[in-house]
């Protein structure tokens, strides 16, 4: 059985986009290929992962499991219309109670699971969970700004110090004259950069129904952008012959909301 891919979504600034990169690009790669994903949510602070897909209220969620107060298995739920799954954050009363002191068994118990990746989504900034050694790859969150870029670069910096791969993903792109170009951010960031994800109303939209854009807005200039996040991803990591690519009759049994609801109902044998 291969390792699991550990992807951890950063950013150094609060706000950006990591939790809207992370569920978009989690249904993405698993309605695009037959990779087995797994999200998990380790921010403690504000955890929003469950929100944007729908799991509002999680009983059991990471805090636990990092402090072994659950097993991983039954604290994990699945997100139906992708096939995603998802280790949700709590909100405890005491914002201490949540905070891991060790999470090396933790990330131990993820390294003996089945899934294909794990992206992890993180609150902003560099925290020390001791998952440094276990993480294969980071994506940089930023937005076209000259405090985000300049602050994602120094990020860079940390992740090189311990030896992690990092690409930085330029999100909110709207294409004005005042935020920085393209073209500058490369300069700045001096290595390849994904993106640009346009801002759009219907990421919004979609969130506030805790359904991912992605699924909710298919033909949107955000999806195609996260699609090709998605394609990059699988690509670097084997491509679709090693994970397998979905028939499109599967990608669009997998569609969210009540259309997506009506077609399952209806293709169902
Ligand atoms: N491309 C986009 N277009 C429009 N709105 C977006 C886009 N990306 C994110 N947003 C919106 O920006 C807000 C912040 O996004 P998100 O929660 O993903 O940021 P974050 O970096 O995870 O924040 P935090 O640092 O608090 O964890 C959300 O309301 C989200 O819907
Ligand atoms: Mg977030």
């Amino acid at each position: 059985m291969a390792k699991p891919r550990i992807i951890r979504i950063s950013s150094q600034k609060g706000g950006v986009g990591k939790t809207t990169l992370t569920t978009n690009l989690s249904v993405a790669m698993a309605t695009l290929s037959s990779a087995k994903i797994l999200v998990v949510d380790t921010d403690t602070t504000n955890p929003s992962v469950g929100f944007q897909m729908g799991f509002v209220e999680a009983n059991i969620g990471f805090d636990d499991v990092v402090n072994k107060r659950a097993e991983l298995s039954s604290a994990v739920v699945v997100h139906m219309s992708s096939g995603v799954h998802v280790l949700p954050g709590t909100i405890r009363a005491k914002y201490t109670e949540a905070l891991p002191a060790d999470a090396t068994d933790f990330m131990k118990s993820l390294l003996a699971t089945d899934y294909d990746f794990i992206l992890m989504d993180t609150a902003p900034g560099f925290t020390q969970l001791t998952t440094e050694n276990f993480i294969d790859e980071a994506l940089i969150v930023t937005t076209p700004t000259m405090s985000s870029c300049t602050s994602s670069v120094r990020l860079g910096q940390v992740f090189d110090n311990h030896a992690i791969p990092h690409t930085l993903v330029v999100n909110r792109f709207k294409n004005k004259l005042f935020e920085i170009s393209m073209r500058e951010v490369r300069a700045l960031a001096g290595g390849a950069v994904l993106g640009p994800v346009p801002d759009n109303e219907d990421v919004e939209i979609a969130e506030a129904q805790h359904i991912p854009a992605y699924l909710l807005y298919a033909r949107s200039d955000f999806s195609a952008a996260i699609r090709d996040i998605a394609l990059y991803t699988l690509e670097r990591n084997g491509g679709l012959q090693k994970y397998g690519q979905k028939a499109p009759q599967e990608r669009e049994s997998r569609r969210g909301g009540i259309l997506g609801f009506i077609m399952r109902l209806f293709s169902r044998k």
